[in-house]
């Protein structure tokens, strides 16, 4: 309902009522937010608790198959982000919101921190697609608002740990397209803590685009 414009509170002492209350709720809910807050991870720990994720991910993260992303040497922030996303619902894959149901934010955490520790294994690109991919990559499409991928995936894709900005180097270009469309369609909504940023980018790609960028990352090293 909209509140009239100069219309005088109706109940001011009602109002503060209801605001200290919301204020007292707030601080219960960083008070609670305090007592479960995560440690940082521990991978020894991370390593157990993946051990039903080596079928699809690979015992050392490094995944065979296109469909499922490989995790090695990807950041402690951002993997936990990631389960905690599947887990709230914020990414779409009904097979990754049931592995991730039942983890802790601490459980997120340990298991980022085992797949940082591992090696990534690097993978090849199509040659086919490399030169649009890479110009796209590099310098963005300034006429379409399109920012260039480096600034924040850095030259080598390898990311910003501290920001969470992901890995993407040497990933199965399959599972990139994939991502990528998903962001583009407003399906994948794990940035919702960070401006919507990945959204806001694949929107704008063409679909020969993100062939040509997945292409071209998956060769990255
Ligand atoms: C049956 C195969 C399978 C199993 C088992 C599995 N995953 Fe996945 N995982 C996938 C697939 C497929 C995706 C990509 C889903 C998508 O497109 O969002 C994925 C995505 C992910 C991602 C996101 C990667 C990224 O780059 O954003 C993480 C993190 C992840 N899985 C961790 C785990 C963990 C931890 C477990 C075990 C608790 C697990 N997975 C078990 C298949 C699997
Ligand atoms: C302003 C910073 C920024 C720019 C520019 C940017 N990204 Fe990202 N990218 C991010 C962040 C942050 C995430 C993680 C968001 C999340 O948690 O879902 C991400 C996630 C991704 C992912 C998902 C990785 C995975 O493992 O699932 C892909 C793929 C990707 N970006 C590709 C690109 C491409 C291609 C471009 C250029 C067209 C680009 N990004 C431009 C910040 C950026």
């Amino acid at each position: 309902m909209m509140k009239r414009l100069g219309s005088p509170p109706r109940n001011l002492s009602g109002q503060f009522a209801t605001r200290a209350v919301a204020i007292c709720a707030m601080f219960v809910a960083m008070f609670e937010m305090g007592a479960a807050a995560a440690q940082p991870g521990n991978a020894d720990n991370g390593r157990a608790k993946a051990a039903t994720c080596a079928a699809c991910h690979g015992a050392d993260g490094n995944s065979v198959t296109p469909q499922w992303p490989s995790l090695a040497g990807q950041s402690e922030a951002y993997v936990a982000r990631q389960l905690q996303a599947y887990r709230d619902k914020q990414r779409p894959d009904v097979g990754m919101q049931q592995f991730a149901a039942t983890l802790s934010d601490q459980d997120t955490r340990d298991i980022g921190a085992f797949y940082a520790t591992q090696r990534l294994q690097p993978k090849g690109a199509d040659p086919q697609f490399t030169a649009l991919g890479e110009r796209i990559y590099r310098g963005g499409v300034p006429e379409r608002g399109i920012a260039a991928c480096i600034a924040c995936h850095g030259p080598g894709g390898h990311g910003n740990p501290m920001a969470a900005y992901p890995r993407i180097n040497s990933q199965h270009s399959a599972y990139l397209q994939k991502t990528l469309q998903e962001y583009a369609a407003g399906n994948r909504q794990s940035d919702s803590d960070k401006n919507q940023m990945m959204r806001n980018v694949a929107e704008l790609l063409l679909e020969d685009e993100i062939q040509a960028l997945a292409s071209y990352i998956q060769g990255l090293q």
